[in-house]
Formats: C-alpha cells, sequence, structure tokens
C-alpha cells in the first residue's frame, strides 16, 4: 500500500475518533437524561417542575419518600457534596454524614456503575440550572440497613465491544430495570439472584396499580427485536396498549439505537424466570 494512502487512513481514522470522543459531561448528559434517569424521580411530574429538583413523592406501604433536590443549590441542594460524596451518594446510597438514603433510590444497581460513568454524571449534576426547594423528609416505617453492602470504591469501566456484556451493565447497573422487574421478597427490595428480571413487584401512584412483568425470554421472548424498542422508547405495546408508569420510557426514549440492541441482546440472554 502506498504510504501516503496509509497516512491518509490514519488521518481518516483519527478524525472519525476525535469526532466520536465523548467528554465525560457529555457522557453525564446522555446517561442522565437517558439510561439512567435520575429525573424520573428527582424532576417532579407536575408541570412546570424544575429539571431534577426534587419533591416528587413516593409512596408505599414501608415508606413515604420524597425524592432530593439534586441540583446545585447551596442550601437546598447539592452544591455542597463534594465529587467524591456524590459518587458514594450514588453508589453506596450514603451522605456525608453518614445517613443511609433509602428506597426507591435504586442503590443496589448503581453500586455497579462505572467510576467513569459516576463521575460524568456528577459532572452533568454540577451543570443543572439551581433552583431553591427544600424538599420535606421522608418517613421509613421500615429500618434502613446501615449499608447497602461493602463499600463500593472503585469499578472499571465496561467495554461495549460484547452487546450482551454491555447490555447486562445497562440494564442491571444503569437503567435499573431488574430494581423495578425483578420479583419481590417479603419487607421490601427483590430477589436479583433468583428472582432477576421475573417481574411482580406492584406500585401504586396516581395512576393507580402497575405490575411489573417478567422481562427474561419467557415473558418478552416472543417480541421482536423492533417491538421491544418501540415498547422501551414510548411505553406502546404492539397492540396498541400503553405502559401504566412509573418506567423511566421517556428517559430511555433517547437511548442510541445501538444501546437498545445491548439491552435486547442481554434480555434475550437471560435465564427464563
Ligand atoms: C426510582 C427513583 C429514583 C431514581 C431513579 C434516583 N433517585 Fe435519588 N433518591 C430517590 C429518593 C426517593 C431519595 C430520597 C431518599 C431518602 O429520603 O432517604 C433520593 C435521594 C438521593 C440523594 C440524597 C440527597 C440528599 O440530599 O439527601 C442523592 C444524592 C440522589 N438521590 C442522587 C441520585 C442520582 C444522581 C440519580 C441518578 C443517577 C438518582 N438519585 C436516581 C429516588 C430516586
Ligand atoms: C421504575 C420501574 C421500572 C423500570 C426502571 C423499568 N420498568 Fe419496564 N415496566 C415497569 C412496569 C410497571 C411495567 C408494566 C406497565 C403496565 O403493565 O402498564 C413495565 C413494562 C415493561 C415491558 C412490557 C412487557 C410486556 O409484557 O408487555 C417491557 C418490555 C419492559 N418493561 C422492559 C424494561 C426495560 C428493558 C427496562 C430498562 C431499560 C425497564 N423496563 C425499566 C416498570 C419499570
Amino acid at each position: 500500500m502506498p504510504s501516503r494512502f496509509v497516512a491518509t487512513l490514519a488521518i481518516a481514522a483519527a478524525l472519525t475518533q476525535g469526532a466520536r470522543a465523548e467528554t465525560s459531561l457529555e457522557r453525564g448528559a446522555y446517561l442522565v437524561k437517558g439510561p439512567v434517569a435520575c429525573g424520573n424521580c428527582h424532576t417532579n411530574p407536575a408541570p412546570g417542575s424544575p429539571e431534577l429538583g426534587g419533591g416528587t413523592r413516593f409512596t408505599d406501604i414501608a415508606f413515604t419518600a420524597i425524592a432530593a433536590n439534586l441540583t446545585p443549590d447551596p442550601e437546598t441542594g447539592i452544591a455542597q457534596w463534594t465529587d467524591a460524596e456524590l459518587v458514594n451518594g450514588i453508589r453506596n446510597g450514603k451522605r456525608p454524614r453518614g445517613s443511609t438514603i433509602g428506597p426507591p433510590m435504586p442503590v443496589l444497581a448503581y453500586r455497579g456503575m462505572s467510576d467513569d460513568d459516576a463521575k460524568a454524571v456528577v459532572a452533568y449534576l454540577r451543570g443543572v440550572k439551581p433552583v431553591v426547594n427544600r424538599t420535606a423528609r421522608s418517613t421509613y416505617r421500615i429500618p434502613l440497613p446501615d449499608s447497602w453492602g461493602p463499600t463500593v470504591t472503585s469499578v472499571p469501566a465496561v467495554s461495549d465491544a460484547d452487546p450482551v456484556k454491555y447490555g447486562d451493565y445497562i440494564v442491571n447497573s444503569l437503567a435499573h430495570c431488574t430494581e423495578c422487574h425483578s420479583r419481590p421478597v417479603d419487607g421490601g427490595g427483590v430477589d436479583r439472584v433468583n428472582g432477576l428480571g421475573a417481574g411482580g413487584q406492584v406500585f401504586r401512584g396516581p395512576w393507580g396499580l402497575s405490575q411489573a412483568p417478567n422481562i427474561t425470554p419467557s415473558g418478552v421472548g416472543h417480541y421482536s427485536d423492533a417491538e421491544l424498542k418501540k415498547i422501551i422508547t414510548t411505553g406502546e405495546r404492539p397492540d396498541g396498549s400503553k405502559l401504566k408508569p412509573p418506567m423511566a420510557v421517556s428517559y430511555y426514549a433517547s437511548m442510541t439505537d445501538k444501546d437498545l440492541s445491548a439491552v435486547i441482546a442481554y434480555l434475550r440472554s437471560m435465564p427464563k424466570k
């Protein structure tokens, strides 16, 4: 091959690389507005509510929880948390002074979030418009654990080269699909070992009741890839019926096609439940 041609190829490759390389802030914006969907809970669904301003109320037999203000307001938001404290809050469910962040914050899913992705989420939060909103305190009728497990200090990045592995990461650690879609256990929480993806959890809200179905191949295996993508990103089934809340459909709508394909590759690989 003539060397000029090789050099041109190298430049072309470098250019495509450059065009694709995402900054941490861009990655954070994609994650928060897409698969990790912090705003599905932390942005109040009441019309006109500010992004991530908190105040959404979650009622369950075991708790009345109020989502916190995640904007960088110094008094009522998270401006005073350091980056490390925020990463620790997301992955270990601990506040800077040691108290435990309670459900339904999906800490058990976010425990698997990579260092790079957790830092990217924090970079995005820092740039959200600050709003003054002192949210009410949550009440838990069950004791919260001192910790959600051994302290997570570092999680390596997960390569997107293998769709099944990367889909596992999205489903279980970013988009927290299995926090809702796994079999519930008495006393709260889900069985992520034997009931992963099995469904059964019931959600109460202004919509009445909804129940998360089985998302392993025995539950959703009959849908085509295109049908699954449509359900996940629009909430509409092939028969035209619409999913009730609280699935983060409006967030998953901005997931890249590559990430959605990885999600589906992983769902198809799950052991049947
Ligand atoms: C399924 C709902 C849900 C999702 C999704 C969610 N959270 Fe939360 N989060 C909550 C609730 C509810 C609380 C309040 C819990 C309590 O009072 O103990 C909370 C509390 C927090 C706190 C503690 C704030 C404080 O001032 O005490 C932080 C930090 C936090 N969430 C960050 C995040 C980030 C970042 C994301 C996205 C990566 C996220 N949360 C996604 C429901 C959620
Ligand atoms: C906050 C809880 C929650 C999260 C997170 C969530 N879901 Fe759901 N999902 C539900 C509920 C509840 C339903 C059923 C709604 C109904 O029947 O009206 C549902 C329905 C579905 C369905 C329809 C299945 C059928 O048989 O028609 C699919 C597919 C699905 N979810 C996949 C996913 C995937 C993939 C993710 C992650 C990318 C996800 N869900 C995240 C709660 C959730």
